[in-house]
């Protein structure tokens, strides 16, 4: 006891950066690397580390924080709620989630939100959905319900997420494996067409972009492609835009650049403008209604101040045009990152403010990412060579270019 109080003491004081990272080291659980600095605030693209050092943020929490960090408005929508009820569980209503889930059907045109709090959950619920309707309403055989993703997808960490994973480091050493997913290559409209022929499938989920995968992005009509594909063999297509979704593309959901609807939309990350875990799937009516009570639900899922978080963080997304910044900035930053030799990055990719530049073997991009840091801008890599740079979308074009410089310059910094 008298440690403890001694340690609830010390807890007072200020630490380091390096005395938190040695901290994290000790007694948390080694599931991530993070680039070793450590950050106490956050304002709009900037975060500041504990010794006061400012960084731009490149990364925005995989484009959760797609509104900045820490918005006034969200966070006043946060405190007043967190003043007035925070959670009644779903055992009852709340003056909040049924106005909250009016306002996202009708923003995105689906007839019904199912209100989850993580993305990975948003992605779990969908694929339960996805089996329901499979036997429900398709008539597949009970048992026999597949799911088609794509290689390279990325949805998460449960089970079942990592079940339809083609990355070795997500899935194994966790087996055995849900049953019932199949992957075929991303961007490959014939071989989907081969699987979805398969009377047993209910749903193929997809990423309109794949973010973790390191921002690939499919060629132009390839969702076109999907949604008549999907359409042509009674099968749901679900969106998986938890990353791609709010504005970070250019468009509020990214499956809108080709102008066509999935059966199923996730969302999450930036639904609470990273204030909040907050996640939700939408679809209609044929598909929603096969959940009945009792046979899907979440504690937290649709809380009073998840409702009004994420509200306001549409709103502010609405009201700021973040979508339309988004698109306008993508020649930006473009232009900028395409000014680097292609001695040193030899792809730069992107859409909206979701790109990824592939570092050239010669130079190691993580010793990249770390002299980034030195020069006051964070990102990560992803895969090995690839950097993924995702700022706020508050970003301004002055703020846009000058990180593009400092990107510039510490490429330079590898000819001496
Ligand atoms: C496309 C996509 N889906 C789902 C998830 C999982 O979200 P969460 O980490 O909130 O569970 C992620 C996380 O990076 C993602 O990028």
């Amino acid at each position: 006891m008298k440690l403890f109080i001694i340690l609830r003491m010390a807890d007072q004081k200020f630490l380091s950066s390096e005395e938190i990272i040695a901290l994290e080291e000790k007694y948390g659980c080694r599931n991530y690397s993070p680039v070793p600095v450590a950050l106490s605030r956050g304002e709009g693209v900037f975060v500041w580390d504990v010794e006061g050092k400012k960084y731009y943020d490149f990364l925005s929490a995989y484009s959760a924080v797609n509104q900045g960090h820490c918005h006034p408005r969200i966070v006043e929508a946060l405190k007043k709620q967190a003043d007035q009820l925070t959670l009644v569980s779903r055992a009852f209503y709340s003056d909040r989630l049924g106005k909250y889930e009016k306002f996202m059907t009708s923003l995105l045109g689906y007839d019904r939100l199912l209100p989850m709090n993580t993305g990975v959950e948003g992605g779990e619920s969908a694929c339960k959905i996805a089996r329901k309707w499979g036997y429900d309403v398709k008539k597949i055989p009970y048992g026999q319900a597949k799911i088609i993703f794509a290689d390279g997808n990325f949805w998460g960490r449960t089970l079942s997420a990592i079940s339809s994973s083609t990355d070795p480091s997500c899935y194994q050493g966790f087996a055995p494996h849900m049953p019932g997913f199949k992957t075929v290559p991303y961007n490959d409209i014939p071989a989907l067409e081969k699987e979805l022929q398969d009377p047993t499938v209910a749903a193929f989920m997809v990423e309109p972009i794949q973010g973790e995968a390191g921002v690939v992005i499919p060629d132009v009509g390839y969702l076109r492609k999907v949604r008549e594909l999907c359409t042509k063999y009674n099968v749901l297509w679900i969106s998986d835009e938890v990353q791609t979704g709010l504005g970070r593309t250019g468009k509020l959901l990214a499956s809108q650049h080709e102008g066509v609807k999935p059966d199923i939309v996730i969302l999450g990350k930036a639904l609470s403008g990273g204030v909040f875990p907050v996640s939700a799937v939408l679809a209609n009516n044929e598909v929603m209604n096969v959940i009945t009570p009792g046979t899907h639900g979440s504690t937290y899922g649709g809380n009073p101040l998840a409702c009004a978080v994420a509200t306001e963080a549409i709103n502010v997304l609405l009201d700021e045009k973040l979508s339309e910044r988004a698109a306008q900035l993508e020649g930006v930053l473009r232009e900028e990152l395409e000014k680097i030799p292609k001695d040193k990055v030899t792809e730069v990719r992107g859409r909206g403010l979701m790109f990824a530049m592939v570092v050239h073997d010669s130079i190691s991009a993580y010793d990249v990412v770390l002299r980034l840091r030195d020069a006051g801008l964070l990102t990560k890599t992803t895969h090995g060579q690839v950097i993924r740079l995702a700022p706020p979308l508050v970003i301004t074009e002055d703020q846009l270019r000058d990180g593009a410089s400092i990107i510039r310059k510490v490429f330079q910094s590898f000819n001496k």
